[in-house]
C-alpha cells in the first residue's frame, strides 16, 4: 500500500539557492516555465530578506526530511497572493502538490488578515496541477485565453483557480467531499455488460473528460461512433447526462441522441470505474462498463 509522504514547509535561507535552482532548471515544462534563476543573486535576495516579506514569501517544500520542491505567493498585499509551485519529478503524483497548497492556505490567511484571495494558474493541459487545485478546494474561475506563451512561440490557454479566505474558514482547502474529479481523465470501455447487438463496437471506445464543479463534459470515439460528445452534471457518485454522437452504421452516417446516467466508483488500486446506463432517444438502452485508463 503507498503511504502518504509526510509534506511540510520551512522558510527558505540562502544556502538553499543551489537546490533551488536545480528543481527550478529540471523542473521546467513545456507547461511550467523555469525562473532561470542566478544562484548567487537568489541567495543574496535570500539573506537580504526579499523571499520573507509581506509581499512575497518563498517556502521550501520538504517531502519525508528531503527538500523536494519549492513554492512562492507573491503579490499578498494586493489581497490576491498568486502562488508557484514546482516539485522535483520524483515526488510528484503523491498527494504532495494537494498537501503543499493546503499548508498554504494555512499558514498565509492565518497570517495575513489582508489575504482574501489565494490563485494559481495552470496550462491547460497540466492535468496534475489542475487536479491538485480541485483536491484541495480551489475553484476554477476562469479560461484566460492566448495568455500563456510555449517554448515554441505559441500560445496556450490557462485555467484560473482561487481558494477565498471564507473558503478557508469553511475547510474547504482540507475536506473530502469535493466529490469525484474526472477532470483530464481518460476512461476506456472494457466491458458491455448488456445490448451487445446494438453496439457490438462499443469495446475499446476512448472517453476523455473535463469537469469543471458538478459540470462534466465528454468527448469520445471508438468502433462505430465516430464521434461523440456527452455533458452532464455529477451528484454524489452519479453522473447525468445528454448525449449527441455520429454513428457510421449500416444505414449510414446517423446521428444519434440519447441520455445516460453512469455510476462512479473508485477501484481498490485508487482507478476510478464507471457503470454506464445509457438510453437513445429512439428507445434503444445498454450498459457499458468504463475502467479509467492510467499512463
Ligand atoms: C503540478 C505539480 C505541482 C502537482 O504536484 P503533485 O504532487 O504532482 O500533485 P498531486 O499528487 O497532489 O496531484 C496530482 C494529481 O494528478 C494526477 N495525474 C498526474 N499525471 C496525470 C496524468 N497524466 N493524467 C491524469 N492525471 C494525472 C495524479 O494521479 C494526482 O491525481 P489524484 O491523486 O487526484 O488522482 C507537480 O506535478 C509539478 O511540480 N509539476 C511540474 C511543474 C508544474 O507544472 N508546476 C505548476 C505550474 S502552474
Amino acid at each position: 500500500m503507498d503511504r502518504r509522504p509526510e509534506v511540510h514547509l520551512r522558510m527558505l535561507t540562502s544556502e538553499d539557492a543551489p537546490w533551488l535552482v536545480e528543481v527550478d532548471r529540471t523542473s521546467t515544462t513545456n507547461l511550467a516555465r523555469g525562473r532561470g534563476w542566478d544562484e548567487e543573486k537568489l541567495a543574496a535576495e535570500l539573506d537580504e530578506g526579499v523571499w520573507a516579506s509581506d509581499d512575497l514569501w518563498g517556502w521550501a517544500i520538504v517531502v519525508d526530511g528531503e527538500p523536494a520542491g519549492y513554492a512562492y505567493v507573491e503579490g499578498m498585499s494586493s489581497g490576491d497572493g498568486t502562488m508557484h509551485i514546482r516539485i522535483s519529478a520524483r515526488y510528484r503524483g503523491k498527494g504532495v502538490g494537494r498537501e503543499v497548497l493546503s499548508q498554504l492556505a494555512d499558514h498565509h490567511f492565518a497570517e495575513q488578515t489582508g489575504l482574501q484571495r489565494l490563485v494559481g494558474r495552470a496550462h491547460e493541459n497540466n492535468v496534475p496541477m489542475q487536479r491538485a487545485f480541485n483536491a484541495a478546494g480551489f475553484r476554477m474561475e476562469a479560461r484566460y485565453r492566448d495568455s500563456y506563451l510555449q517554448p515554441d512561440g505559441r500560445y496556450a490557454a490557462e485555467w484560473g483557480y482561487a481558494l477565498t479566505r471564507a473558503d478557508w474558514e469553511a475547510g474547504r482547502h482540507r475536506a473530502d467531499d469535493h466529490g469525484y474529479d474526472l477532470h483530464g481523465l481518460t476512461f476506456v470501455v472494457e466491458e458491455v455488460l448488456a445490448d451487445e447487438e446494438a453496439h457490438p463496437a462499443a469495446h475499446g471506445m476512448v472517453f476523455k473528460f473535463l469537469q469543471e464543479g458538478r459540470r462534466a463534459l465528454a468527448r469520445y470515439a471508438g468502433g462505430d461512433i465516430t464521434e461523440g460528445e456527452l455533458a452532464g452534471i455529477i451528484v454524489g457518485d452519479v453522473l447525468v447526462y445528454r448525449y449527441v454522437q455520429d454513428f457510421d452504421g449500416p444505414r449510414g452516417l446517423e446521428v444519434i441522441t440519447g441520455s445516460g446516467r453512469a455510476r462512479i466508483q473508485r477501484r481498490q488500486d485508487g482507478r476510478l470505474e464507471v457503470v454506464n446506463d445509457w438510453t437513445d432517444d429512439t428507445g434503444r438502452a445498454g450498459k457499458t462498463f468504463l475502467l479509467e485508463r492510467r499512463e
